[in-house]
């Protein structure tokens, strides 16, 4: 492969590691590490939505890792992150580890992983264990992650949906969260939150994002001074339009950019949601992940990256590119 290739806007295409196999770490992300990329994501199961608690929205095998040069060609690394078989154990499955996000923690030399944690047998519900952010740690970027657990950030009525984790220039690190209250119900809301200086727990440092109600899959982004977020509205694995924010401060106030995709006529993200966004190493290029999911074949979602164009105006903009290079 020596382009990003994508098809068109209704297509699935498969995007096969140096082994042939399909490529299987849905909503992940990309850390470079040892002068390499690495790419990870949770396993899917060859199974359709409709099939339940079967469902293949849910993984039997955990948290994977690809490694690559160019971004283009991925050989496949293994489970950085076990599903276990023990029914006493928190990551019992088939369960979900959605949204991983791997940080380096360069004071304690460790990789820390958030995700949203769902647990045994992966419903996506409001219980104790179906709606918090997991944990694991791990002293190599490829090594086998430790799991500590599992929480609610802020208090004990903010249930966790999607997810992110934004490490800033200075060291310091955020999570971002659709933040769900029922009990008083209050609208959904994105909220960062400040992790301690170790990134294994949470400050007391947090904002709500007014502007960002009823919107989930948030990928970060940063050029000159402003940082953006592209978000995806509420409608499961159907696909929705697009919502761009910016602040100049992570904690600050975020405003409305709104929708960054250019000539969609679909008004659906190109037929995609956001995973996660990363700057190609060495530059302030930022790539945008984004996913098309397959309900009908978990395993056949398709991965769409895109350059997020920053604009001069301070806005940021996305283009459908069937196929591309860097
Ligand atoms: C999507 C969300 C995914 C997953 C899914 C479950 O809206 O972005 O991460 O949670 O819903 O229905």
């Amino acid at each position: 492969m020596n382009a990003f290739y994508h098809g068109e806007i209704n297509e699935f295409v498969d995007w096969l590691d140096t082994d042939g196999n399909i490529i299987n770490a849905s909503d992940g992300g990309i850390i470079y590490a040892d002068g390499k990329y690495h790419w990870y994501g949770m396993a899917f199961r060859p199974l359709p939505f409709e099939s339940g608690q079967n469902g293949g929205q849910m993984t039997d095998i955990g948290v994977v890792m690809y490694e690559s040069s160019d971004l283009l060609s991925w050989k496949y690394e293994g489970v950085i992150l076990e599903v276990s078989t023990d029914p006493q154990s928190q990551l019992y499955g088939p369960m979900r580890f959605e949204r991983p996000k791997i940080i380096y923690n360069e004071k304690t030399k460790q990789y820390v992983l958030w995700c949203h944690y769902v647990k045994y047998p992966g419903n996506h519900g409001n219980e104790d264990g179906e709606c918090d952010v997991g944990l694991a740690v791990c002293d190599t970027v490829n090594g086998k992650y430790k799991w500590q657990g599992y929480c609610k950030p802020i208090d004990k009525d903010g249930m966790v949906r999607d997810m992110t984790v934004y490490k800033d220039m200075d060291g310091s690190a955020y999570l971002i969260y659709d933040r769900h209250i029922l009990n008083p119900k209050v609208d959904r809301c994105l909220h960062v939150v400040k992790l301690s200086d170790d990134y294994l727990s949470f400050t007391d440092t947090y904002k709500r994002i007014d502007s960002a109600a009823w919107r989930e899959a948030p990928c970060v982004a940063y050029k000159d001074g402003y940082y953006y977020i592209v978000t995806s509205g509420l409608t499961g694995w159907q696909t929705n339009q697009a919502k761009a924010f910016r602040t100049k401060h992570l904690l600050g106030e975020w405003e409305d950019i709104g929708d960054p995709c250019v000539d969609d006529f679909t008004h659906t993200t190109f037929n995609t949601q956001g995973s996660n966004a990363f700057s190609i190493e060495g530059t302030d290029a930022f790539i945008i992940m984004l996913e098309r999911h397959n309900t009908s074949n978990f395993l056949k979602s398709s991965y769409i990256w895109l350059p997020i164009e920053f604009n001069d105006d301070n806005t940021v903009s996305l283009r459908y590119k069937k196929e591309w290079k860097l």
